[in-house]
């Protein structure tokens, strides 16, 4: 089996996208998880500070690490929007395979400080270990904001990523492109779609020639998220799509079952809802036309078709 820095070169050849996905508990982990083996791609998982705090660092680094192993399946564990170094460290000692070193909030020269020193520490504790650093703005949260934020004046110049990464030593750059983290109440109805600088990614890859991560990936639109990934995105961060697709198939678990306490006949429901959102982005960023596959992910791409032929003829399925 390939380790992440070789999926990702594999990636960067076949012109696809490996999709990650945050997760807070076993239902999304299951989810991602299943969807991914279903259509046969590899998978990076992310865990943020908050939600290793809520799952246990050395907890969720065992979990992922037990479900690669025991199926032979590439599924990577991501340490996503880490802000100090001491939670880099803990997370590297664990056993992560890549940590998002986020000193984007700092000025640009002491971003670049502090991500070249994380770099340095954390490739002494693991060689092997991917570090992706972030600048730009794409602002916080991935929620449901009431509106979406105007970040066009802090989008990432070419000349601003080579900088960057010839000082830091990062494997991997996350630039702001258009992207922003979260959706606004529109994007959640469908109504509204962050759209991306097409340009701009290609001519940061040229300048970077490392892989280059796309975060804020919920909401986007879908024909920018293809462009994105022929440009040089190498990764795809959602998160908020598959959070509103818990709550969801928790509600409909929870109103199918009013009286039931048993959590693994409410659960499935949320399994289910947030495989639908996974199928989808994994077909589409590894550019997945004809579902060859079998399960939940075929019935989930039946849904779509039948969702998008019924937007383009109105009335023929209701
Ligand atoms: O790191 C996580 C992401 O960038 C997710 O962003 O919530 O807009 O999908 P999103
Ligand atoms: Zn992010």
């Amino acid at each position: 089996m390939r380790d992440i820095r070789g999926v990702l070169e594999l990636a960067q050849e076949s012109g696809v996208a490996v999709g990650h996905f945050n997760v807070a508990d076993l239902v999304l982990l299951k989810a991602v998880f299943s969807s991914a083996r279903e259509l046969q791609v590899p998978v990076l998982v992310g865990a943020s500070e908050g939600e290793r705090e809520f799952m246990g660092v050395r907890q969720i680094a065992a979990v992922v690490r037990s479900l690669r192993e025991d199926s032979d399946f590439p599924i990577f564990l991501n340490a996503d929007h880490t802000h100090s170094l001491e939670k880099a460290i803990e997370a590297a000692k664990a056993g992560f395979d890549t940590v998002v070193f986020d000193a984007s909030a700092l000025p640009f020269e002491e971003n670049a400080r502090q991500t070249r020193e994380a770099v340095q520490a954390l490739k002494a504790i693991n060689p092997a270990i991917l570090i992706e650093g972030e600048i730009g703005n794409i602002g916080t949260g991935s929620e449901i904001h009431q509106f979406a934020q105007d970040l066009s004046k802090y989008l990432t110049t070419p000349a601003e990523a080579r900088q960057f990464v010839e000082f830091t030593g990062v494997d991997v750059l996350a630039p702001a492109v258009g992207n922003m983290h979260g959706m606004s109440q529109k994007m959640v109805k469908g109504e509204n779609k962050k759209r991306l600088d097409i340009d701009r990614i290609a001519h940061i890859k040229k300048a970077v020639r490392v892989p280059l991560t796309l975060h804020g990936g919920s909401g986007t639109d879908d024909d920018d998220m293809r462009k994105a990934i022929a440009a040089g995105i190498n990764i795809v961060h959602i998160n908020t799509e598959l959070r509103v697709a818990w709550r969801s198939g928790l509600e409909a678990g929870l109103s199918a079952h009013p009286n039931q306490v048993v959590p693994y006949k409410i659960l499935p429901f949320a399994v289910e809802s947030v495989k639908q959102v996974v199928c989808a982005r994994l077909s589409l960023f590894n550019g997945v036309r004809q579902p060859p596959f079998e399960g939940e992910c075929a019935v989930a791409s039946i849904e779509r078709k039948q969702h998008a032929l019924s937007q383009e003829t109105p009335g023929l399925m209701r």
